[in-house]
């Protein structure tokens, strides 16, 4: 069986079939997925049952796994996952969904704001892969807009405008945009903000791509209420539906996007109702500084 990508929609996005996760992959299987990726900038794989430990090992196929500690608020003990498996349930450790006033719950809501995984990491995050065990009954689907396709549909000044800029990423501002605001000490030093590109350039593709993020809260060298109308604006017109595709889960689907080039967001589901969502995340090794047009 060989891999074969179709794209379905209008700018990007590929269902692969042909392809086991849960076994080793082939040199050849491991190119075309890649290609898929530089290509579609999102990939969709049906009916994938994997284990932790499977998913994990698909993953490394394609880079080196983010060390994901310092990225949320749940303690080392209320962990449910092993180490270098990323929760994106709506899961406490007994299993049960977590109460609606749930510190952990309530900071996790930030992902249903459009952002790229790990932009407020120095080091940002390369793909994203997650792996649906149980969907919940009402919607959840997570929508992804394509960057790259924004990008090219800005006129040429503002294409100059953005070019060079560098914004600064936090939890605390996308956090802030929901109202969550009691963050410790310890946590806002630890997300004390890092240095983006709001422009940059796939290293394989050499396509440019705006990168934005609900972490994004400021532009060097600008007054921060401008900075955020402006990424406001940004954020506005690379969300059109045009470039956006929304994603119904099925169990056992695993979606893998690429961070550098899609921006991302969750949709409100029932939040008594079990959502057991995995992610593996590859960091993308160097800091978006480095990915000048
Ligand atoms: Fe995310």
């Amino acid at each position: 069986m060989s891999v074969s990508i179709r794209q379905i929609h209008p700018v990007f996005v590929g269902e692969v079939s042909g392809i086991d996760i849960a076994r080793p992959l082939s040199r050849d299987e491991v190119a075309a997925v890649e290609a898929g990726m530089d290509r579609y900038a999102v990939l969709l794989f049906r009916d994938q049952k994997v284990t932790d430990e499977q998913q994990m090992a698909f993953s490394l196929n394609f880079g080196v796994l983010e060390d994901t500690r310092g990225g949320n608020i749940t303690k080392p003990e209320d962990r449910r996952l092993p180490v270098g498996m990323g929760d994106v349930s709506n899961l406490g450790r007994d299993g049960q969904p977590m109460d609606r006033a749930s510190r952990q719950r309530l900071f996790n809501l930030g992902n249903m704001l459009w952002h790229s995984d790990s932009s407020f990491r120095a080091i940002p995050a390369k793909y994203s892969l997650l792996s649906a065990r149980v969907v919940n009954p009402v919607g959840g689907n997570t929508e992804f807009a394509d960057m790259r396709a924004a990008y090219d549909a800005l006129d040429d000044k503002t294409k100059r405008e953005v070019q060079d800029l560098i914004c600064s990423h936090s939890q605390i501002f996308s956090r802030g945009i929901l109202g969550f605001t009691d963050f410790t000490d310890a946590e806002r030093v630890k997300w004390a903000p890092v240095r983006q590109r709001l422009v940059r350039k796939h290293p394989r593709t050499g396509r440019l791509s705006l990168y934005l993020s609900a972490h994004a809260g400021g532009i060097e060298g600008w007054p921060v209420p401008e900075a955020r109308a402006f990424l406001r604006d940004l954020t506005e017109h690379a969300t059109q539906r045009k470039f956006v595709y929304a994603h119904a889960w099925r169990p056992h689907d695993l979606v893998m996007w690429d961070n550098r080039v899609t921006m991302h967001r969750a949709r409100r589901y029932d939040h008594t109702q079990v959502r057991d969502m995995r992610r593996t995340t590859l960091t993308n090794e160097v800091s978006s500084l480095e990915q000048a047009p």
